[in-house]
């Protein structure tokens, strides 16, 4: 239909039609600002499948969702904005979540911004200027704005306003502009790093913790019915108790064991489909994948055991050292498979049984320390 208008056009009325819609695009350009994101926003695809939309749906952290209750209940009643809010604690436990479904259930609009990309206050200018009334921002990894940038955020936060500072030297002015009353969301990894005045700014923080077994289930077979597969309980139970506590490592889990069901068995999960499934991934009845049980051995066969430096595990394994800490000490630790000593890492009685070796397996240590003798 558009097709045939345009070939419909004469030459004349072709120019006329461009320049009016150049117009029509100069004038939208100029006069309206878009809202820096609307949602859906950047999450992924699945990750909104599965993400939990309202807090009441959120399963486990139940005191955490006590308390958030009462203050967003409390707010509504009134008509104030909710106080900002900090969240933290490790990587997939529900931070971004608990973050997205707040303004939902506030009905109020929100938007989001990472610490990454704000690196200086003119970044975190648009975000503020634009904020409605008791609307959410929602800072992801707030550990990573700049001092400048958290010194900017003080009094946007404590008195809903910012002081911009216009041009340079003797000419320089500063104008302070109000904002309106909004709240701020924070997430962090690792609040350790964020600067305290920042932190005690925050009226209420959160910290979320590792869920249970029986949460880590329930999630399972929540989102198995979300994903439209059928899944027996012990096979939920089965994929949550090698999933480190973590829904976001539970729906991994889930997305890959639903694959296998579906191209090597009838599509139904059954506990034998879980099992095959996951360990066709290397992943071990306590959640270890490869490479954490690659540092066991390695700790175990080279260095008898430890203490061994983790620069030389490192090294023995052919990885980064920064891998290393990051990706697969967190987990072995928590698990109390490995612990760090000031002299080393050192492996477990726990450990040594989950390898299926005999702590005499240290003997190798023993040995080498004999030569040494
Ligand atoms: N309480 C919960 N109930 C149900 N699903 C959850 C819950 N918490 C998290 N999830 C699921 O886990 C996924 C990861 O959670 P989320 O993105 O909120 O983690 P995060 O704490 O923000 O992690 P990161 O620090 O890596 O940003 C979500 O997509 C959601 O599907
Ligand atoms: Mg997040």
């Amino acid at each position: 239909m558009i097709n045939t208008c345009k070939a419909a056009l004469t030459d004349r009325g072709r120019t006329r039609h461009n320049r009016r819609r150049q117009r029509r695009l100069y004038t939208d350009k100029t006069m309206t600002r878009e809202p820096i994101l609307k949602e859906p926003f950047e999450l992924k695809d699945e990750d909104r499948d599965l993400r939990p939309r309202h807090m009441q749906e959120m399963v486990g952290q139940r005191e955490v969702y006590a308390r958030l209750e009462i203050a967003v209940d409390a707010a509504g009643k009134r008509d104030e904005p909710l106080g900002h809010i900090l969240f933290d604690g490790p990587p997939g436990l529900g931070k971004t979540t608990f973050a997205t479904c707040i303004p939902r259930d506030l009905g109020v609009s929100f938007q989001v911004a990472s610490g990454a990309t704000l690196a200086a206050p003119k970044d975190l200018i648009p975000y503020l200027t634009n904020v409605d009334e008791r609307s959410v921002l929602f800072i992801d990894e707030i550990h990573r704005m700049p001092k400048g940038v958290e010194e900017f955020l003080y009094p946007a936060m404590e008195d809903f306003r910012i002081d911009l500072t216009l041009g340079e030297g003797v000419n320089a002015r500063t104008i302070n502009m109000q904002l309106k009353p909004f709240t701020l969301i924070g997430a962090t990894t690792r609040s350790g790093l964020l600067s305290a005045p920042l932190r005690d700014r925050f009226q209420m923080r959160e910290h979320l913790d590792f869920y249970t077994l029986e949460e880590l289930s329930e999630i399972v077979r929540r989102n198995a019915v979300k994903l439209r597969v059928e899944i027996e309980s012990e096979a939920a139970r089965e994929i949550s108790g090698r999933s480190r506590g973590t829904p976001r490592v539970a729906n991994n889990r889930l997305r890959w064991v639903r694959d296998y069901a579906q191209s090597k068995a009838d599509g139904r999960i059954t506990l034998r489909v879980a099992r095959d499934a996951l360990a066709m991934q290397g992943i071990d009845p306590l959640g270890l994948d490869r490479q954490d049980r690659k540092d066991l051995e390695t700790l175990a066969r080279v260095f008898g055991g430890g203490p061994a430096g983790v620069e030389a595990i490192a090294h023995t394994m052919n990885l980064a050292t920064d891998t290393l800490i990051d990706e697969v000490e967190p987990y072995v630790l928590r698990s109390e498979l490995v612990v760090r000593t000031p002299r080393g890492r050192t492996m477990t009685p726990a450990a040594f049984e989950h390898l299926g070796l005999s702590e005499s397996a240290s003997a190798t240590k023993e040995g080498q320390q004999k030569l040494f003798e």
